[in-house]
């Protein structure tokens, strides 16, 4: 199971040293949310940022791209110490399959994220190429907002195509994730968790790492346990 704590609730000011004390809690991915004002409605933050607080942390940095034209950003980002780029689906089928080649052609990890009102079929010709698949559980753009509870199937049918097609891309759920959502998460076959929020917040945020990552683990087991119980497919 991946906790990744994500930068955008991070206070602004003090981005290195939120990132050193993310990278100090044995959370495992750092989030980067890049937010470019047209894809959706807000702006956070660019790859000068990211290669600021590169330096603090060697936490595999997780940019997810939100973005209308991230090919302009794909070189600068890679230069700032991106270990994947995630893009969108819905930039169409034609700049996803172009986009997926190039970020993997710069030998970066790459990621494809989903968001709540988009069909979840749509990423079905691309999951042969992706290392990550995102589930967006908010509609992206900012947050603290309220998870969606109608994604979940969403991560089912993720979890499926995988055991089907035999293929090892990470299930990765975003926007929304507390200790509970990331439970709901998990049960149906989410295996990375970002969050800002739920443990920016917290108190103390290795205790809330861990706490995550306890849950997840044992909602995660539970249901391996069933997937193991379920009769085979009759002939
Ligand atoms: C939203 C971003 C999320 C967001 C999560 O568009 O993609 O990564 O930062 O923050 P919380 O956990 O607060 O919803
Ligand atoms: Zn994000």
């Amino acid at each position: 199971m991946i906790i990744a704590p994500s930068l955008l609730a991070a206070d602004f000011g003090r981005f290195a040293k939120d990132a050193g004390r993310i990278s100090k809690s044995k959370a495992d991915w750092l989030h980067l949310d890049i937010m470019d004002g047209h894809f959706v409605p807000n702006i956070s933050f660019g790859p000068q940022v990211v290669k600021a607080v590169r330096p603090v942390t060697r936490m595999f940095f997780d940019v997810h791209l939100m973005c209308s034209k991230p090919e302009i950003l794909l070189e600068p980002f890679k230069d700032a110490g991106a270990n994947q780029l995630t893009i969108h689906v819905e930039l169409g089928e034609q700049a996803v399959t172009q986009l997926l080649w190039k970020i993997k052609s710069m030998g970066l990890k790459v990621g494809l994220a989903v968001n709540p009102p988009t069909s979840i079929g749509l990423m079905r010709k691309h999951l042969e190429q992706i290392d990550t698949l995102l589930v967006m559980t908010v509609n992206p753009g900012f947050g603290g907002q309220s998870f969606i509870y109608e994604t979940l199937p969403k991560i089912q049918q993720a979890a499926a195509w995988r055991r089907e097609l035999n293929l090892g891309y990470r299930i990765e759920v975003d926007g929304g994730i507390t200790f509970d959502t990331a439970v709901e998460c998990a049960r149906v076959g989410a295996d990375t968790f970002v969050s800002g929020t739920a443990l920016l917040k917290a108190r103390g945020l290795a205790a809330a790492v861990k706490k995550m990552r306890t849950k997840v683990e044992l909602a995660s087991a539970t249901l391996d346990n069933q997937l193991v119980l379920q009769p085979a497919p009759q002939p």
